[in-house]
């Protein structure tokens, strides 16, 4: 009998997690499934209202709703300003905004400028949350280059269930270099924000976050519209790629082999145009790209499988049709980014970061009230992050980092320009020249940490603080306990 049960457990086990694996695999795309006939929501573009010393004031309300993306169904979602995603907020560099962020979900949430240069207390990390039914009113000047950043909540060890259910979207800085670029929203310049999802039968959006890496879906939404088409009537068209999956990772190209234009990593523009057929992002990473039409051309935006767990399968992502008239744009500048490039001195501080199969970073766990790191406001470094473990990604709040080297060589063009986030292959050793925002505060701390969603919730972070050259001594390392925090940030927040 007992002989028996050994046999028969191993083979049980195989059947079940053949089975499993195998129509995960077959499953890892949605070619074939798409008929392109849905028109591509484009988030709208937030209108200020503008003080009399000129500050640019923002609302935005965090919002429960049901969305229609499959056809015949509702879902359930969250939203900013609507049901799903948020509006798109643009300014230009020297702007002083302002914001209110409503929170009328039922639980607390914050809201985080990814990719933004502002004082830690105005980051929208977790300490800054916002309750249920309150309003946190962040404030500060734009002061650095062009770039796409973008907003989602940070709330500890729930980012990945906000994010998921749909509170992202993009916030575009502009500068005199950008402009350069096609710049009319909507017409030849578009924000592409890409997600993968997982849809129950009846359409809800399943939290059910099978993977190691959280949840991988089939079913991609753009702009949160399922299904998309875009009609495409300018010869040149900006799209500003963001990846604001949990999880998964992007190789974008074109079905029809067209080349296109890197003009823009996540942190601004680069010098010069890089003529690309692909270019991958990971969670939280952003590339600009340019792409030209002649009428009536139609193709594809795919990401191709590249591979290696979070990258792996084959999707559809946008259908482009070109109309039969297009609209002459400005041919692109060969000199974009007057902005200098990041490098560190030669003595420069190295810190060492190591991601471990636990999801620790060098073998802790984030923990509220632990500063891990001091960094002088404004210094250059050279940060180190080492994989022992899965893929991973990492992201520095507050800075902008260039790639030195991943695994000892150079890194690949399309990755090559300013970052704040990166992907960090298994097993590799990535070097990063990090430049740090000028913003000296010696209580409110910032984040780093791996942008895959489940992976930060679980503790894949850490906090560092941002303080005045010379006093990285004097600071103190234990914050007090969230408690009094929240406390402290409501009577900063004048309740
Ligand atoms: Cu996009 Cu710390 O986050
Ligand atoms: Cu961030
Ligand atoms: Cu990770």
């Amino acid at each position: 009998m007992k002989a028996y049960i050994k046999l028969i457990i191993p083979l049980l086990v195989l059947l079940v997690f053949g089975l499993a694996g195998c129509s995960g695999d077959n499953k890892a795309t949605n070619v074939g499934e798409l008929h392109f006939k849905n028109s591509l929501r484009i988030p709208q573009l937030l209108q200020p209202t503008i003080s009399s010393d000129g500050t640019k004031h923002f609302k935005l309300t965090m919002q429960s709703g049901t969305t229609k993306f499959l056809p015949g169904k509702l879902t359930k979602t969250w939203g900013l300003n609507g049901s799903y995603l948020g509006p798109t907020i643009r300014v230009s560099r020297g702007d002083h905004v302002a914001f209110d962020v409503v929170n009328h979900l039922d639980v607390a949430s914050t809201l985080h400028w990814h990719g933004m240069k502002l004082p830690a207390v105005m980051d929208g990390g977790p300490h800054q949350m916002i309750e249920a039914g309150e309003t946190w009113s962040p404030h500060w000047t734009i002061d650095q280059p062009a770039a796409s950043v973008w907003y989602h909540p940070h709330v500890m060890g729930k980012t990945a269930q906000h994010v998921y259910r749909g509170l992202a979207g993009m916030f575009i800085i502009d500068d005199q270099d950008s402009k350069k670029l096609p710049s009319n929203y909507g017409v030849d310049d578009f924000p592409l924000i890409v997600q993968d999802k997982k849809f129950t039968k009846d359409g809800q959006l399943s939290e059910k976050d099978g993977t190691t890496y959280g949840t991988l879906g089939n079913d991609i939404l753009v702009n949160g519209t399922y299904d998309p088409f875009l009609k495409v009537t300018a010869r040149t068209v900006r799209l500003r790629l963001l990846n604001a999956s949990n999880a998964r990772a992007y190789n974008f190209g074109f079905t029809d082999g067209r080349s296109f234009k890197l003009v823009a990593n996540d942190a601004g523009l680069l010098e010069k145009p890089i003529k690309l057929k692909r270019i991958t992002l990971s969670p939280g990473e952003r590339a600009e790209i340019v792409v030209e039409f002649k009428p009536g051309e139609k193709t594809i935006l795919h990401s191709y499988s590249s591979g290696g767990e979070i990258g792996n399968g084959d999707f559809d992502l946008l259908k482009l049709v070109a109309a039969s008239k297009l609209t002459k744009s400005t041919p692109i500048a060969s000199e974009l980014s007057t902005v200098p490039s990041i490098t560190v001195p030669k003595n420069a501080k190295v810190r060492q970061f190591k991601m471990t199969m636990e999801f620790n970073l060098n073998d802790k766990k984030m923990k509220m009230d632990r500063i891990d790191e001091v960094v002088p406001a404004g210094a250059k470094e050279i940060w180190e992050i080492d994989n022992f473990g899965s893929a991973h990604n990492f992201h520095i709040h507050d800075a902008t980092f260039r790639i030195l080297d991943i695994n000892g060589e150079k890194p690949p063009k399309y990755e090559s320009g300013r970052k704040d986030t990166v992907f960090i292959p298994n097993g590799a050793t990535v070097r990063l020249a990090v430049e740090f925002a000028n913003y000296a505060d010696p209580n409110h701390p910032l984040m780093y940490h791996c942008h895959l969603l489940k992976h930060e919730d679980a503790g894949m972070m850490g906090q560092f603080l941002l303080v005045k050259p010379g006093t990285e001594s004097e600071v103190s390392k234990k914050l007090p306990s969230s408690d009094m925090e929240n406390q402290q940030n409501h009577m900063e927040n004048g309740h």
